[in-house]
């Protein structure tokens, strides 16, 4: 054994050995209707519980297709996914329950990562609001028009934390900070959950994917990075012990490997952390195939292995491999898997089909007339209006170029991104109709169409821009008083398997930008993407640019609406735009270096020759329409003890000309602790609404949850004393600070509930 292997396994023991066990690695006993049930069963039927087999996107009717049809008949498929219409799910759970020996009802899942058919801002986006009300609303109305339409189980949230803009599926996630995403799944959970699983508006949530999948190799998809147990403890698990807590019945195993080990098979996360630490209780679905996938990994010699490795690791539902159903019942009889772990597993997914209400009405979700009344109702799309405002970033904004003159006579709106609807909805838009959608051009129209004339010119395509593309958009421009040019990405450029090496605009839009930019007109960036880009030439030439994501179904009437003043921008970068690809990975929360860099490039300090050391945009950052002035926080007290919480005060008052938004941010830095903390850390945020003149208070609570991170020792608590630097401001940038003191009240607490 070597050293690391030995200070490797030590800690590993003294990670897990500290930690108090919340729950048995085994299901309790059910109730007495599934225990009845599980009594009945045959070998085979237990194992078709396990197996969950996909179906078709598109509805054609209230006939099933004969391979979902078959897979239910001869009792191998406990659950399916990618169905959905109220006609044909109650098809699908009828086969299930009058068709079959046992009649039991299927779990019916779904990817709704931004909506349903209303489709909102892309979850990045959704992060820009830090707005978690506005959150659970937009998760309760994709559960109420997914669930109209049989659907009882979504894939979402995605919780995996990434620091790496290359890879596609930042687009899911919810930006760089832990705390943030932890926040952010709390709210998700409690918006597809609702207040009673049972109810027929309300669907399991599945937290996913577990754990470290964030953590790609230079941002490639399906890689697996090496993740410390700090960075583990610190960042990647706290969002989903948030949604555990919250209640989240589904979780979902990672593709990635964790220390070698690939999630399905990995009984570290799986049963030590996730059922037993955490004391989760739900099921655990595999990522599509991962468990097959376990013998391409090099770690299962055949699909036996895989499918004992897996099982025994405490992965319950087998997506799309055929692995559990192919292998299992061998398994059983020798004895390589439990009788009993097989059970367990069984007895988990008849327990959320009960909580979900399945075996009391298999069809309370099925139904078409609730369907044809909630599925794009006017209200949700208004709300993802209001998502969309709130989610859309400012950048810069040179000398007032925005808001527009809704008296302007002619407007010109130029480029690839300005009438693309499905690039408006976004990538994975569920059962999004692209017709639906509203795009920029449209926006535009609707909101000065009536006494403005609207020209349009597309400035060739995303990926190509030929001279006369340009030539044509500039002389459209010309004959402007105002230009707003779409710019961005395919939303086929976001999402899974969608990574890419270079994060400046694609094609040849910069030189499209470039000349519509020297016309000299007020000029208006209005960018379409699902991570940061690198677009420090463009910040250079445009008088403005606004971020407005993959904005969903009223995604262009949001961005119009604040292009002329109808709307303010209120969104805040979730995550760091670099100046290069060469800067990534670059965050606000990094950890100090003993030669940190200076503002001048000086020899010996860290950082790179030919870039330097600050990103072009950092956490936080979005400008408004006024400005403000904030003060120096102030706390109602100087210490806190154990248990205790002190208020941050900041003073707000809007300087400028116009009613705003303030957006105050706190973020703590332990000055002294065992193991060297993050410069700055997001802790919390509040918000203000001012009018010209107008003063203000915002007050944000930090205690012992918001102190605590992963102790050497194994556990979530703070430092055992110390002083902690209290910082408010604007953005992660732009940050006055005070000094708050910890002091325990007896031996270092557990704080229960950041994670870890
Ligand atoms: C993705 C998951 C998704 C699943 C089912 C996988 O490829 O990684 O996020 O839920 O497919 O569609």
């Amino acid at each position: 054994m070597t050293l690391r292997t030995i200070v490797c396994a030590a800690l590993a023991a003294a990670v897990l050995a500290t930690v108090p066990l919340a729950g048995s690695a085994h299901a309790q006993q059910a109730s007495k209707r599934v225990e009845d049930l599980l009594a009945r069963m045959t070998l085979e039927e237990k194992i078709g519980q396990l197996n969950l087999v996909s179906g078709h996107h598109a509805v054609t009717g209230p006939y099933t297709r004969s391979d979902v049809r078959s897979a239910i008949l001869k009792g191998e498929a406990g659950g399916l996914f990618n169905v959905y219409g109220a006609a044909y799910t109650r098809g699908l759970q009828e086969i299930a329950t009058t068709q079959t020996r046992l009649g039991i009802p299927l779990l019916l899942g779904f990817d709704v990562l931004h909506g349903y058919r209303t489709i909102f801002p892309v979850p990045l986006a959704q992060a820009a609001t830090f707005d978690m009300a506005a959150i659970e609303q937009a998760e309760r109305i994709a559960a109420a028009e997914a669930a109209a339409a049989g659907v009882n189980w979504i894939f979402a949230p995605m919780l995996d934390h990434s620091r790496d803009p290359r890879w596609g599926r930042v687009v899911e996630s919810f930006g760089e900070s832990a705390w943030l995403g932890a926040r952010i799944g709390e709210a998700r959970v409690r918006g597809l959950q609702g207040r009673s699983l049972k109810s027929p508006d309300s669907v399991a949530a599945c937290a996913k994917h577990f754990a470290g999948n964030g953590a790609t190799e230079g941002g490639r998809e399906y890689s697996g990075g090496d993740v410390s147990v700090r960075a583990m403890r610190d960042q990647q698990l706290p969002p989903f012990k948030a949604a555990v807590d919250a209640g989240a019945r589904c979780v979902m195993a990672a593709f990635n490997a964790v220390d070698g080990i690939p999630g399905v098979a990995n009984d570290t996360l799986l049963r030590d952390i996730l059922r037993r630490e955490w004391g989760f209780k739900g099921v655990v679905v595999s990522d599509f195939g991962a468990i097959e996938e376990l013998i391409v990994h090099g770690v299962a010699e055949n699909p036996a292995d895989a499918g004992r490795q897996a099982l025994r690791a405490g992965t319950d539902i087998d997506m799309e491999s055929r692995t559990f159903v192919t292998q299992l019942a061998t398994l059983v009889r020798e004895g390589k898997v439990l009788a009993s772990e097989l059970d367990d597993a069984v007895r988990r997914i008849l327990v959320l089909k009960e909580e979900l209400g399945l075996f009391d009405d298999p069809y309370a979700r099925s139904s078409p007339e609730r369907e044809a009344a909630t599925v794009g109702r006017p209200d949700h799309f208004q709300a993802a209006r209001a998502m969309a405002e709130k989610s859309m970033v400012l950048l810069k904004n040179d000398r007032n170029t925005l808001p527009f003159s809704t008296k302007l006579q002619r407007v010109a709106v130029i480029g690839p991104l300005a009438d693309g609807k499905a690039d408006t909805l976004g990538p994975w838009a569920a059962n999004g109709n692209p017709e639906d959608a509203t795009t920029l051009l449209a926006g535009v129209r609707r909101v000065v169409g009536d006494t403005a004339e609207v020209l349009y010119a597309s400035g060739g395509t995303i990926d190509r821009t030929s001279p006369a593309d340009i030539a044509a958009a500039v002389k459209l421009a010309a004959r402007a008083e105002a230009v707003i040019l779409a710019l961005g990405e395919r939303s086929t450029m976001s999402g899974e398997s969608a990574s890419r090496a270079s994060l400046d605009l694609p094609g040849d839009q910069l030189a499209l930008a470039r000349a519509v930019i020297a016309l000299g007109k007020p000029t208006a960036v209005v960018l379409f993407n699902g991570r940061p880009l690198t677009i420090e030439d463009l910040d250079r030439e445009a008088p403005a640019i606004l971020e407005a994501w993959f904005p969903g179904s009223e995604g262009g009437l949001a961005a119009a609406r604040i292009l002329f003043g109808l709307a303010e921008p209120q969104g805040r970068l979730p995550m760091t735009f670099p100046r290069s690809v060469g800067q990534i990975p670059i965050y606000h929360d990094e950890r100090p270096t003993g030669r940190p860099a200076g503002p001048q490039p000086k020899p010996y300090t860290t950082g790179y020759q030919d870039v330097g050391p600050t990103p072009l945009y950092p956490f936080g950052h979005g400008l408004t329409y006024t400005t403000f002035f904030m003060g120096t926080p102030r706390l109602d007290r100087p210490a806190i003890a154990g248990g205790e919480t002190a208020t941050v005060s900041v003073d707000v008052m809007n300087t400028g000309a116009r009613t705003g938004t303030a957006h105050v941010q706190l973020y703590i830095r332990h000055r002294l602790a065992r193991v060297s903390r993050p410069v700055k850390e997001l802790r919390g945020f509040a918000r203000i609404t001012l009018p010209p003149g107008g003063v203000g208070v915002v007050k944000m609570p930090i205690g012992e949850a918001e102190l605590a991170f992963w102790q050497p020792e194994g556990r979530m608590a703070p430092p055992s004393s110390g002083k902690i630097d209290v910082m408010a401001g604007p953005d992660s940038a732009t940050l006055k600070s005070i000094i708050l003191e910890y002091r325990p009240a007896g031996p270092a607490r557990q704080a229960s509930n950041t994670g870890g």
